[in-house]
């Protein structure tokens, strides 16, 4: 393989950076595997995150203020009363999820990160699908050109994600108070709060974050308060593709456990009532 590819210098220019192998690809292991696993979990969790934003139903506990991610904010003039804490201006349309002012971009904010490019260029545009497997276009432009250009927007969707996540944190915290006003506990405020939690891991381990905190500088040891943030983001950015399964796992269980005890299939457990 080595000397195909040094062959590669003498090609045309059209052909340069392409080793000249007629074979898809000489790998011997399952390269289609972690492609194929990549393209089964994130349809089913974009089927699932689809049905669930569209369903209107099922997405509030008015008596414990469990909401669900998936309609957080609930600015909609359907949303339940209790559960729009930030106001209702969305008209209450059924092509319009409850969370409109939400969802677009958070999706933005995922479809344009870093490890989720790579996990979507391999898995759904073969492109390529693994490493040393020849992809089946014919021209590449990497993201010069529109649309793919625009995954440059990524680090402004950071900005927006932090503060929804704030939005997230604000529910989790709001989901303390019961709807008489007292102090209450179960099972729902633990999935609110571990979903939480990940999904600040998730967004500070992301890549434009970590450029935010320890870019433009030339001097580390002049900026300890940054480096010491860059390091613990650093860290974290290492989980960045762990986290990125992780929070979908978790987004997916908050929202079923909170659908499961609006629609009263199960009562939620109560520690402290
Ligand atoms: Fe993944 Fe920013 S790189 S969220």
């Amino acid at each position: 393989y080595q000397n195909k590819e040094t062959d590669v210098s003498s090609t045309t220019d059209a052909s340069a950076g392409r080793a000249q192998i007629t074979a898809r690809t000489l790998r011997t292991d399952r390269w289609w595997l972690p492609p194929l696993a990549n393209f089964v979990g994130l349809t089913a969790w974009v089927v699932y995150a689809t049905v669930r934003a569209f369903v209107q139903d099922d997405y509030f506990v008015p008596e414990y203020n469990y909401l669900t991610p998936f309609y957080s904010p609930c600015v909609s003039y359907g949303c339940d009363p209790h559960a729009s804490h930030f106001g209702q201006f969305l008209p209450d349309v059924w092509w319009l999820p409850y969370a409109a002012a939400s969802l677009p971009f958070l999706l933005l904010f995922r479809l344009t990160c870093y490890y989720y490019r790579k996990a979507y260029y391999r898995s759904f545009w073969l492109s390529p699908p693994a490493c040393a497997v020849a992809e089946p276009h014919k021209g590449y432009s990497g993201e010069t050109r529109f649309p793919l250009l625009g995954q440059n927007l990524h680090r402004y969707f950071f900005y927006i994600a932090g503060i929804i996540s704030l939005i997230n944190t604000y529910d989790a915290f709001y989901a303390f108070v019961r709807s008489d006003g007292s102090f209450g506990f179960g099972l729902g405020n633990v999935i609110l709060l571990v979903n939480v939690v990940l999904l600040w891991a998730y967004t500070i381990s992301c890549h434009s974050c970590r450029s935010i905190i320890g870019g433009r500088l030339n001097h580390f040891s002049k900026h300890p308060a940054r480096y010491r943030m860059w390091v613990f983001v650093s860290k974290l950015n290492a989980k960045h593709m762990q986290l990125a399964w992780t929070t979908l796992a978790t987004l997916a269980l908050t929202d079923f456990y909170i659908m499961a005890v609006a629609a009263g299939w199960i009562p939620d457990l109560r520690i402290i009532n």
